[in-house]
């Protein structure tokens, strides 16, 4: 196994190359300069790439070829980084992949803009892969967008909650981040051609994938490197975010844990110096290891649809995936 799974780094690493190229070319001789330099910015700052990996590897899974799948890819990193640019502005963030957020970088109705540009070129994109199941490539797409800004909103609106359920944060999630992930896994099995049954498989297992993700985000918001995480750790805890760590956090607490907890809600985040504090709390209150058997739950639930695929080698590069994302720092 051991050998294998150097053989799906390298494949990973390959791949993740080919993609950061065509993200490279894809703005370099657009005008005006003023909207696609920010947005080369975002493009090029490196980033796990996983929803283009995502694409290629569903494609591949389910019959077809990386070769089919590229323009897509490159669609779906576009639309991701989209989402990040608003969202860093949404939540107030000064750093993404180690760098400045595109709004402090420049200003705010550049990254608004530039935003915007980078969802319109990924339609431009994702069209030149649809030659076959156009309609429901466009649909997954589209429908994958709406249920970002459906989520993107819902979590703002959880931050003047003083009550949000797990029950309301899973469905939050499921819409701001695992939407896009399963999203991913349509779209390249569609590209495949793959049947009915597989194509539901797959988005299943975008899905859980995504859940786990999001959850495994929340931690490593507190648990993480800076350095590795590249962006400010601590963050959702002075935005006063409803994550998986402090509603599990709050429903655990009571006494003075309870009261500490309630700031977070009334006074809307907490100052950053308190972070070291709050962190321990989480600690004390066995919340980061409930995360990660959460993580391994969704995670596992992602495997269990694995079995659709039709060859060994294929669920294997699957496992080995969602096995990397698991142990994941950044
Ligand atoms: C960040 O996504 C946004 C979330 C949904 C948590 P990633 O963690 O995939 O960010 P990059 O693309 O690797 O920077
Ligand atoms: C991800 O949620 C939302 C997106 C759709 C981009 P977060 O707000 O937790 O993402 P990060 O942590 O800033 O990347
Ligand atoms: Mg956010
Ligand atoms: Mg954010
Ligand atoms: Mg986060």
């Amino acid at each position: 196994m051991i050998g294998d799974n150097s053989k799906f780094r390298a494949l990973y690493q390959r791949e993740k190359i080919k993609i950061e190229e065509r993200l490279n070319n894809a703005l370099m001789y657009r005008e005006p300069v003023s909207l696609y330099n920010p947005a080369a910015y975002i493009l090029k700052s490196g980033g796990k790439r996983l929803r283009p990996i995502l694409v290629l590897f569903a494609t591949k899974a389910t019959g077809g070829k990386f070769s089919q799948a590229y323009n897509a890819a490159v669609a779906v990193e576009m639309l991701h980084n989209f989402t990040l640019v608003h969202d860093d502005i949404m939540d107030n963030a000064d750093k993404r992949r180690g760098r400045l957020t595109l709004h402090k970088k420049y200003d705010l109705s550049t990254a608004i803009l530039a935003g915007d540009s980078l969802l319109s070129v990924a339609y431009e994109y994702l069209i030149k892969d649809s030659e076959d199941h156009f309609k429901e490539i466009l649909d997954s797409f589209t429908h994958g967008l709406v249920e970002v800004c459906e989520g993107q909103s819902m979590d703002k609106e959880f931050e003047l909650l003083n009550e949000v359920s797990l029950e309301d944060y899973l469905l939050m999630i499921g819409k701001k981040t695992a939407a896009m992930a399963e999203m991913c896994c349509i779209i390249g099995a569609n590209i495949a051609g793959a049947s009915k049954q597989t194509i539901k498989a797959m988005a299943a297992y975008g899905r859980n994938i995504g859940i786990a993700f999001q959850i495994q985000d929340d931690l490593l918001d507190i648990s993480g490197n800076e350095t590795q995480f590249g962006k400010f750790v601590g963050g959702d805890l002075v935005e006063g975010k409803k994550t998986y760590l402090f509603l599990k956090a709050f429903e655990r607490a009571s006494g003075k844990d309870k009261k500490k907890l309630l700031r977070i809600i009334t006074e809307k985040g907490i100052k950053r110096f308190e972070i070291p504090k709050f962190k321990e709390l989480y600690s004390n209150l066995g919340v980061l290891e409930d995360a990660k058997e959460e993580i391994l739950r969704y995670s596992n639930k992602a495997l269990s649809e694995l079995k659709y695929l039709n060859k060994e080698k294929d669920k294997d590069l699957f496992y080995w995936l969602t096995d990397s994302l698991i142990k994941r720092n950044r």
